[in-house]
């Protein structure tokens, strides 16, 4: 990993907090310029001003992923700025804790809008000039509830998967132009996934989960992240013990597995 990210535009989504905060921090430390977005611009300053960015060495560019029409014509202020775009990390997201019969099908849309819609426009909007370039690195970050379905989180675990699917197919048309993806699948990690995660009517759960709490340090997340798009790995899991315990025993004792899952507190 030693220089890659020197000098290379790295677009960071949910930049603002947690994962994406932690993943600017590095590449401020290892020379990169950035591009910092979310929907909440004063912390986004007051991640740029922490890490000691620049006007020079970053730019800040609002975006709302559940508003993912206007995404489009985001790239060509970044390309007007920098004159190029290597790295896009797709982070941004929220989470779930709802029962699906207590979920309204408007939080399952404002899910597949953020976690979805949202994340592959900014893919799709980057991509002509990825391969105009013949390079790039796209990453996406997903869950291990994107590899199974954990309870209480139905709309999260199938925006999830259907990431896995974009990204698997985008990168079996895109590997002759050079574009590289990696999908990466987080276990527990310390952050406010939790705090922000929707319940049942779109409200805030606004808690933090035991499980997140006693989490992955995000600092650690975002070092591996950081190392696999460096290494060009297709996929990352970043996990604990008891999340790749689930990840084996849904393997190799699914039915063993859906009754221990449905006992077990997942928070
Ligand atoms: N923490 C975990 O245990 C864990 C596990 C697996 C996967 N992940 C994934 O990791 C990613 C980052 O989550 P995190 O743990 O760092 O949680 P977090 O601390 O809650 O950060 C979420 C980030 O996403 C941004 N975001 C949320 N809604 C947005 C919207 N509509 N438009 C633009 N940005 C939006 C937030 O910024 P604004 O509020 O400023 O918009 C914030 O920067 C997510 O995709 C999540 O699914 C996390």
């Amino acid at each position: 990993m030693k220089n890659f990210y020197q000098n290379k535009v790295v677009w960071v989504t949910g930049a603002s907090s947690g994962i994406g905060e932690s993943i600017v921090k590095e590449l401020s430390n290892q020379g990169a310029k950035l591009v910092l977005s979310a929907r909440r611009k004063e912390e986004l300053i007051r991640v740029q001003k922490e890490n000691l960015l620049t006007d020079e060495n970053s730019l800040i560019m609002i975006l709302d992923l559940e508003d993912y029409s206007k995404i489009k014509n985001l790239p060509k202020l970044v390309i007007k700025k920098f004159g190029t775009i290597d790295v896009v990390i797709n982070n941004g997201g929220i989470s779930q804790r709802s029962y699906a019969h207590d979920t309204s099908l408007n939080t399952y849309e404002k899910l597949m809008k953020v976690n979805f819609f949202g994340n592959i426009a900014l893919t799709l909007a980057v991509l002509p000039y990825l391969q105009k370039q013949r390079k790039g690195w796209i990453s996406s970050i997903s869950s291990v509830a994107g590899k199974m379905g954990v309870p209480l989180r139905t709309g999260y675990s199938a925006t999830k998967f259907a990431l896995t699917g974009f990204y698997e197919a985008l990168r079996a048309e895109n590997d002759k132009n050079g574009i590289k993806i990696c999908l990466v699948y987080p276990g527990f990690i310390r952050t406010n996934i939790s705090k922000n995660a929707l319940l049942g009517d779109g409200n805030r759960q606004n808690k933090l989960d035991p499980a997140i709490q006693n989490g992955i340090d995000s600092r650690e997340c975002a070092r591996k992240i950081l190392k696999a798009i460096a290494n060009e790995k297709q996929e990352l899991i970043i996990a604990g013990s008891r999340e790749k315990l689930g990840l084996s025993f849904n393997k190799f004792f699914p039915r063993l597995f859906t009754k221990i899952l449905s006992k077990v507190s997942v928070t």
